[in-house]
C-alpha cells in the first residue's frame, strides 16, 4: 500500500511487513526517511539529526545554515559534485565539462499496477501491485530523474528502476545512472556477497561493513561466476531465523557494482547497478536513459523469509514458464557423456536407455552443427552437421519421440569461432577494436550483439533450425567472458555504449525467441553459472547452476544460490563418477537427492549405469515425478549452512499450506565414534500432525522442537529423505 501525504511530500510505502518512506524537504531534497520493520506510518523524518559537521558543504538553498549537508543526510538517490562526497548513484557531463547533479523534487504519480521497462526484464503481474513514480530535476541543466518503485505488498517487495531525461537543449553524456540507492543511517551491518569462480558459484561471504567502500562488481560483459548482482545487508547478529535483513537484486546480465560505503559519520550506503566502467551514455535533448530493475526485500526475521520472499516473487512474477500449471520435463542431457564425439546413433542409444526410466526431454548438448568436433571451431555455423546427423533433425528427432522423449537443443548465440563458415565471411561481426589482435576465451570471440544485422542474421538461422523439427527446449550457453568490447557499428565517443548495448541486444533476442516459441522452454547458460542473475530469469525460467555437478560440491554451490533464487529456477543433474570436475565417488542416491532440488536431469551415459542404478533412477524419477509441486513450489528452509563444516547438510521444502515437506540431508565425511543427533524441523504446522515416510503421527511443534531423530550413518556423503504428510 502506498500513502501519499502530499502536504508534507512524504511517500510510504508499506508491504506486508515492512515500511520504506521517503520525504522532499523544504529545499526539495528527496530524503530517505525510513526502511524496515512495517510501522503505522506518520512523518518519519523526525529520526534524521541535524548537526554541523565539519568539511561537510551546504547547499546555496541552505544560506549559512551549517546544520543542513547533502553528504551527512539520507538522500533518496545520490547525486555527485554538490556536496555528497560519498558513493554516487548519478553522474552526467553536459556539454560544459563539469560533472555536477544535484537533484530537487518536482512531482509524483501514483498507479495501479506494475510498470515495465521497454527492452529490460522486469517483474510483471497485474494482482497486488501499486507504482509510484518521483520526479527530480537537476535544476541548472534540466536533467530529470523519474525514480520507479513498484510494490507487491505480499512478497514485502519492493522494485525500482530509473529513467533519465535530457530534458535541456544541448547533449549530455551520462557516466553512471544507479538502479537503487539505499541509504541506512543507523545500524551495525553485516555485508553478505556470493562470490566465487567457474564451477564455484555463488558462495556466500560475510564480513562486518567496515568505514569506507567495499564492493563486488562484474566488468567481464557478464553477470559473472565470481560475483553475483545480489547482496545481502543485514544485522551483525542476523540469521536464517531471526534479525532484521535487506537483500537487494539486480535484474541484469551484465557488468554491475554493488557498492556499500560506511562513512565517518557510520551511515551506511548501498548503490546498485550498472558499472560505471567503460559506461558513457549520449543523450542528445529528449532523450531517455531507462537503468534496469533492482528488487529489494527487507525481513525482520532473518535470511530464511528473505529467501522464501525472493523465491515466491521469481516463480510468481518474474519468470515466463512455458509449462505453466504443468510439469516441467525430467531431461537427459548428452554433454558429460560425449561432449563433442557422437552421431545420431549415439544419441539415439542414451535416449533409449532413459525412456524406461521415467525421463522426458533429451537434450542434444554441444557438437551438432558446423564442423564442432572440439571447442575451437564451428560457433557460428548454425545447421546441422551432417556427417553427425544424417537427415539432419528431422530424421533424428521423430526417432528419439518414438522412444517417449520430447527434444531439446543447445545453441550459443553470442559467440563466432575464428574457424568458422560465418568468421571467414564476417570477420568484422566479432568484437574487436581496430589495430588489436584478438583475445580468446575458450578459443572463441563474442559477436557484437550490440548490433541489429548480426543478431538478426543469427536469429534467422536458429530459426531455421527450431522449424526444422519439433523442438520444446532449448539450452541457451555462453561460454567466455568479454573482452575487446568495440562496436563497429558505433562512433568513438559511443563506445562506451556496447556494454550495455550488447546485454540489450541479448535481452532483444532471447525476448524475440520467447514470444515464438512460446511452448520453448528456455534454460540459460553461461559456462554453468556465470549468468546465473534475475534479468535471465525473466527469459530463461531455468538457468544451468554449474558446471560442476558434483553433489557434495552442488551442496554449497545449491545453497549459496537460494539466498536469492528459487530450487525451480536451478539446473541440476545428476551424472556419472567419478566426478568430471572433482573425481569424487557418491552414491546414485545422493547425487539424485541433490540434484532433484533443482530442475531435474541427469547427464551421464545411462546405458553405462548398472541395473541397480537403473532402478534408483526410476525410483528416484517416479518419487520426484509424485512431488513435483512440493519440490519445485514449497518453501525453501535452509536447515543447516552448507559451508560451515559440519555432520550433514539438511534442507527442506515445505508445501503452501503445510500439509507436506520433504526434508533432504547428506552426510558430511564419516568418522568414528560420531554422536546421535536430532534434526529440529522447520516451518510445519505446529498444530498438525505428520506421518513420517509414511508412518507415526508426530505433531509439528514436536518435529520442530524436539527434532528426528537421525540413524547412524556410514561411509562418507549419505543421503536421506523424510517425505512428511498430515495425517
Ligand atoms: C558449458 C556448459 O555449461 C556445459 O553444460 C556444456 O553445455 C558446454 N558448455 C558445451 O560446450
Amino acid at each position: 500500500m502506498i500513502v501519499l501525504d502530499t502536504q508534507n511530500n512524504v511517500f510510504t510505502l508499506h508491504t506486508k511487513r515492512t515500511t520504506y518512506q521517503m520525504k522532499a524537504d523544504q529545499y526539495r531534497v528527496l530524503l530517505h526517511t525510513y526502511y524496515g520493520p512495517r510501522v503505522s506510518g506518520g512523518d518519519l523524518s523526525y529520526l534524521i539529526q541535524f548537526a554541523d559537521r565539519g568539511a561537510s558543504p551546504n547547499p546555496n538553498e541552505a544560506g549559512h545554515r551549517r546544520d543542513y549537508s547533502l553528504e551527512t543526510l539520507p538522500q533518496e538517490y545520490s547525486t555527485c559534485g554538490v556536496g555528497d562526497f560519498r558513493l554516487p548513484s548519478l553522474e552526467f557531463e553536459p556539454q560544459d565539462g563539469s560533472h555536477m547533479a544535484d537533484l530537487r523534487y518536482v512531482n509524483y504519480q501514483l498507479r495501479p499496477g506494475k510498470y515495465s521497462l521497454e527492452g529490460l526484464p522486469a517483474f510483471w503481474g497485474d494482482q497486488g501491485w501499486e507504482t509510484l513514480v518521483v520526479c527530480l530535476e537537476d535544476p541548472s541543466t534540466h536533467m530529470q530523474v523519474e525514480l520507479y518503485y513498484g510494490v507487491l505488498e505480499e512478497r514485502d517487495l519492493i522494485t525500482r528502476a530509473v529513467r533519465v531525461v535530457n530534458r535541456g537543449n544541448s547533449t549530455v553524456r551520462l557516466h553512471r545512472c544507479a538502479s537503487l540507492c539505499l541509504d541506512l543511517q543507523r545500524g551495525d551491518f553485516d555485508l553478505i556477497t556470493f562470490d566465487g569462480c567457474h564451477a564455484q558459484e555463488r558462495n556466500p561471504h560475510r564480513a562486518p561493513l567496515r568505514h569506507g567502500v567495499q564492493s563486488v562488481e562484474s566488468v567481464r560483459g557478464t553477470s559473472s561466476h565470481h560475483h553475483n548482482p545480489f547482496v545481502v545487508l543485514c544485522d551483525q547478529g542476523a540469521t536464517e531465523d531471526y534479525g532484521l535483513c535487506y537483500g537487494a537484486a539486480l535484474l541484469y546480465s551484465g557488468n554491475f557494482l554493488a557498492a556499500v560505503e560506511r562513512t565517518h559519520l557510520e551511515h551506511n550506503r548501498l548503490v546498485l547497478g550498472i558499472n560505471p566502467y567503460h559506461f558513457c551514455w549520449t543523450l542528445s535533448p529528449g532523450e531517455a536513459f531507462t537503468a534496469p530493475e533492482a528488487a529489494m526485500v527487507c525481513s525482520p526475521s532473518g535470511f530464511g523469509e528473505m529467501s522464501r520472499q525472493f523465491h515466491r516473487a521469481i516463480r510468481e512474477n518474474l519468470i515466463h514458464d512455458p509449462c505453466q500449471g504443468k510439469r516441467r520435463p525430467v531431461l537427459i542431457n548428452n554433454w558429460e557423456a560425449t561432449e563433442f564425439t557422437f552421431d545420431a546413433e549415439k544419441l539415439v542409444d542414451i535416449a533409449r536407455s532413459a525412456a524406461p526410466l521415467g525421463l522426458e526431454l533429451f537434450v542434444m548438448d554441444d557438437g551438432w552443427f558446423g564442423q564442432r568436433d572440439n571447442d575451437k571451431s564451428g560457433l557460428g555455423d548454425w545447421f546441422v552437421n551432417q556427417d553427425k546427423l544424417p537427415g539432419g533433425l528431422g530424421a533424428l528427432v521423430p526417432r528419439i519421440q518414438e522412444l517417449g522423449l520430447s527434444f531439446g537443443i543447445w545453441v550459443e548465440p553470442e559467440m563466432i569461432s575464428e574457424d568458422s563458415q560465418l568468421y571467414r565471411e564476417h570477420p568484422d561481426w566479432a568484437f574487436g577494436a581496430p589495430g588489436r589482435p584478438h583475445t580468446r576465451g575458450r578459443s572463441q570471440l563474442t559477436l557484437d550483439f550490440s548490433r541489429q544485422d548480426v543478431r538478426d542474421h543469427i536469429y534467422e538461422a536458429i530459426k531455421t533450425v527450431l522449424d526444422s523439427a519439433d523442438i520444446t527446449y532449448v539450452k541457451w550457453d555462453m561460454n567466455r567472458s568479454l573482452t575487446d568490447v568495440w562496436s563497429a557499428q558505433l562512433p568513438a565517443d559511443r563506445q562506451g555504449e556496447a556494454f550495455h548495448r550488447y546485454t540489450l541486444g541479448v535481452y532483444e533476442m532471447l525476448d524475440r525467441l520467447r514470444r515464438d516459441y512460446p511452448h520453448i522452454l528456455i534454460e540459460g547458460c553461461t559456462g554453468g553459472g556465470g549468468r546465473f542473475d534475475a534479468g535471465m530469469l525473466y527469459y530463461t525460467p531455468q538457468i544451468w547452476c554449474s558446471d560442476n555437478t558434483d553433489a557434495i560440491d552442488r551442496l554449497r554451490i545449491q545453497c549459496g544460490t537460494s539466498f536469492c533464487y528459487p530450487v525451480s529456477t536451478m539446473g541440476a543433474h545428476a551424472s556419472a563418477v567419478p566426478n568430471a570436475q572433482t573425481g569424487r565417488s557418491v552414491s546414485m542416491e545422493t547425487r539424485g537427492v541433490v540434484a532433484m532440488s533443482g530442475t531435474f536431469g541427469y547427464e551421464m551415459d545411462l546405458g553405462e549405469t548398472t541395473q541397480a542404478e537403473k532402478e534408483i533412477i526410476k525410483e528416484q524419477v517416479a518419487f520426484f515425478k509424485e512431488h513435483y509441486e512440493l519440490i519445485q513450489q514449497g518453501d525453501y528452509y535452509r536447515l543447516t549452512d552448507a559451508f560451515q563444516e559440519g555432520p550433514y547438510t539438511a534442507w527442506a521444502q515445505v508445501a503452501p499450506g503445510r500439509r507436506e515437506a520433504l526434508v533432504s540431508l547428506v552426510t558430511g565425511p564419516a568418522r568414528s565414534a560420531e554422536p546421535l543427533r536430532t534434526l529440529r524441523l522447520k516451518g510445519l504446522d505446529p498444530d498438525v500432525c505428520y506421518q513420517v515416510n509414511g508412518e507415526g503421527a508426530w505433531p509439528g511443534d514436536v518435529l520442530m522442537q524436539a527434532g528426528w531423530p537421525l540413524p547412524m550413518f556410514w561411509n562418507d556423503y549419505q543421503p536421506m529423505q523424510l517425505y512428511l504428510s498430515a495425517v
